[in-house]
């Protein structure tokens, strides 16, 4: 997603904002976003983080002159709470508000789903089915559970359940023979040509001759593997379940996903918090019914045209923005 799009759904460069600003970065990656929410105010503290140790290490070289503004935080969303009750002392210290629970409130959380380039393009971490690559496909080298354990050690019925689960359709158990056929599967290359030539196999069989797709086979069972590998689907219910605590009053949420299921979680998320429970909707008093905030992108935002050419990756991003009812609150402290 085109990150001036991103700055002009978070409001950032609203006229007037009257103060300094906590914004929280749940996804930094190489730090390209915060860069530039940094850079369009002096006012502006940030909050980053990310699951990859050495994504957080990279953005702290790359955000050299910035650190007086930055709290550098390395874990996984799902854990958001405990991750900032951590850093509390340096939050106060940036000038974080926080609520009469103990909460730190942000008036912009930022959250850019899936792998950063720099993972993607890091052979040896196996995201890649271009790059020869061990299966790995970690975001945080210090879990247990690798690409690898699931395509050679788990039964076909999981493998299977792993693959629909992340979006793979009907040729799922076409890609789940072939694979455990060819066991133990070595590489991320090997990966690749195991699922090509299952694809190719299921077309004959199935008598298609028409052109085939543009999108390589191995990209959803990648794309699958990577979820189960991540718990990613499980991180983000997660999260979506703690992160309207650290909202401030008036404070905006913008998600930006890459896939479907991803998709399907922050729309669900964000629309029940922007109208009362179905059960009480279409009583006559339910207009009276305080809810959170409100889903400020009715349809989901999507790349221009013109980034989906230059950027390829770009081409499946979605970004929802949500804003919490409530008046914006100094940020104390500073
Ligand atoms: C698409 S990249 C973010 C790119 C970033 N916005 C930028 O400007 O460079 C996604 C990043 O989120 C991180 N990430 C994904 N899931 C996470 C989670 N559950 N908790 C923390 N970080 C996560 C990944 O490690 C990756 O570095």
């Amino acid at each position: 997603m085109l990150i001036e799009e991103v700055v002009r759904w978070l409001g950032i460069e609203r006229e007037g904002l009257p103060r300094r600003f906590a914004l929280l970065d749940c996804t930094l990656g190489g730090g390209g976003h915060v860069k530039r929410l940094l850079a369009s105010d002096q006012r502006f503290v940030a909050a980053v983080l990310d699951q990859d140790p050495s994504a957080v290490q990279r953005a702290q070289i790359a955000l050299g002159n910035e650190v007086n503004r930055l709290c550098f935080m390395i874990g996984n969303f799902a854990e958001l709470k405990t991750i900032l009750a951590g850093y509390r002392t340096r939050l106060a210290g940036l000038g974080v508000a926080f609520d009469r629970q103990g909460a730190p409130q942000f008036d912009r959380i930022l959250v850019d789903l899936g792998i950063s380039s720099d993972q993607l393009d890091a052979a040896e971490r196996g995201f890649s089915f271009a790059k020869e690559g061990a299966l790995d496909m970690r975001m945080n080298p210090g879990t247990l559970l690798t690409a690898d354990e699931i395509v050679n050690k788990w039964p076909a019925g999981r493998l299977l359940a792993v693959l629909r689960e992340g979006g793979v359709g009907a040729g799922a158990s076409a890609f789940v023979r072939e694979i455990v056929k060819k066991r133990p599967v070595r590489s991320t290359l090997e990966l690749a040509e195991i699922c090509r030539k299952a694809s190719v196999a299921q077309r004959r069989r199935a008598g298609k001759t028409g052109p085939v797709k543009k999108q390589h086979p191995a990209t959803v069972v990648f794309q699958a593997l990577r979820i189960a590998v991540n718990q990613e689907l499980q991180s983000l219910s997660s999260f979506l379940a703690q992160v309207l605590a650290v909202l401030a009053p008036g404070g905006r949420l913008a998600m930006i996903s890459f896939h479907s299921l991803e998709d399907q979680l922050v729309a669900r998320a964000m629309r029940a918090w922007s109208q009362p429970p179905v059960e009480v909707r279409n009583l006559p008093q339910s207009g009276l019914l305080s809810v959170p905030g409100e889903l400020l992108t009715k349809k989901a935002v999507v790349p221009q045209a013109a980034e989906v050419a230059a950027n390829v990756r770009a081409r499946s991003a979605r970004m929802r923005v949500f804003e919490r009812f409530g008046a914006v609150c100094p940020v104390e402290g500073v």
